[in-house]
């Protein structure tokens, strides 16, 4: 069997760690290079009883790889992309920078894995709510065309990467040591609160991450008409988001047809009454409950439902990604 050599851009992150441990679990035929910023030089991690030891990722660090596994904002990526390409390895992203490039796949491959194979070097994985959504929902769309979604979110905190999932432990701690709390990788206090801003306000009053989720849909779902109305909030829950949807439908549905539809649906696990965040984390499957019929319009049905973003929101999706390519 042929062993990949893979490149983790990003690797001492919190979604480039993952990116190790699901390709451990997985025991992938991977040969692993560990990049990061000059400040992780020399740091070591253990793959498969190996150690690795991360080196700073430079122009010229993508060499003789056949993927490269992005775990980096926007600025690094877009800045790296051209010397992946340049290397010639696929560059499998988990940024938003190519999201919306006509000329780069999006792709949740519970949904549109036939996406994967028509790229020009670089696919992208989208955002971490668009890829739980559209997993739980994306079998009841196949059937009977979602023409809208009204959608809350409920985000963890390491979805802000290490940043984030440090402020809400230190303020637990400052909490029970009765310490001044100082925001820093949030606005606001999260500790006891929530807060109902994630990305910047555009000008008709959503915020960034919230305009993720129509305009990926859109994309994955080749419904250009699709039309989302998401409201994102930070909450204090350390790993897996979770997303209350509102889906109107082309025709009524009953909810037992949207049950057994989701229970043979692959990457869904339906669990009554409902899943919590604590029931997702650490695994790859979308947890749908709380399937009811809203009384407030004909045609429509509420869900609710919790991914782990760290995992099926990032690093699994984007490994699950290159499986496809390896096959
Ligand atoms: N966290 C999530 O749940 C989630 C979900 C979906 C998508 N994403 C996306 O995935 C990407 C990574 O997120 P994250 O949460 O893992 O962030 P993170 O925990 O903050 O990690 C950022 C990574 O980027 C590296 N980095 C920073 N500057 C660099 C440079 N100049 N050169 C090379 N590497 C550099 C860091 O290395 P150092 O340690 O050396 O600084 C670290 O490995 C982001 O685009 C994010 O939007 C995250």
């Amino acid at each position: 069997m042929k062993t990949y050599k893979v490149g983790i851009l990003g690797a001492t992150g919190v979604v480039g760690q993952m990116m190790l441990k699901v390709m451990e679990e997985k025991q992938l035929p991977v040969e692993l290079r560990l990049l990061a910023s000059k400040r992780s030089v020399g740091k070591e991690f253990t793959f498969n009883g190996e150690t690795l030891v991360v080196e700073e990722a430079t122009e010229t660090s993508f060499e003789g790889l056949d993927f490269v596994l992005g775990a980096v904002g926007n600025d690094m990526s877009k800045y790296f992309a051209p010397f992946i390409k340049e290397a010639g390895a696929i560059y499998i992203d988990n940024s938003s920078a190519f999201r919306l490039d006509p000329n780069v796949p999006l792709v949740v491959p519970e949904v549109n894995p036939e996406h994967v194979y028509v790229h020009q070097g670089i696919i992208a994985n989208p955002n971490c709510v668009t890829i739980i959504g559209l997993t739980a929902i994306a079998p009841i769309h196949r059937l009977n065309p979602i023409q809208r979604i009204v959608a809350s979110t409920y985000q963890a905190v390491s979805g802000a990467g290490i940043a984030g999932m440090n402020e809400l432990l230190k303020q637990l701690e400052d909490l029970y040591l009765n310490n001044e709390i100082v925001p820093q990788a949030f606005a606001r206090q999260i500790v006891c609160n929530l807060i109902p801003q994630i990305g910047s306000e555009n000008e008709l009053g959503y915020t960034s991450e919230e305009m993720k989720f129509q305009n990926e849909s859109r994309k994955i779902l080749n419904s250009p008409d699709l039309k989302v109305n998401c409201t994102c909030v930070r909450v204090p829950v350390i790993q897996s988001h979770s997303i209350s949807m509102t889906l109107e439908l082309t025709r009524e549905m009953e909810v037992d047809e949207v049950k057994e539809l989701l229970e043979k649906a692959k990457g869904v696990e339906l669990m009554e009454p409902y899943p919590t965040p604590l029931d997702t984390t650490n695994q790859d499957l979308v947890k749908v409950g709380r399937i009811h019929k809203d009384i407030s319009a004909d045609r429509s049905i509420v869900l609710w439902c919790c991914g782990d973003q760290v995992r099926k929101g990032a690093a699994t999706n984007a490994i699950q990604i290159m499986e496809l390519l390896m096959n």
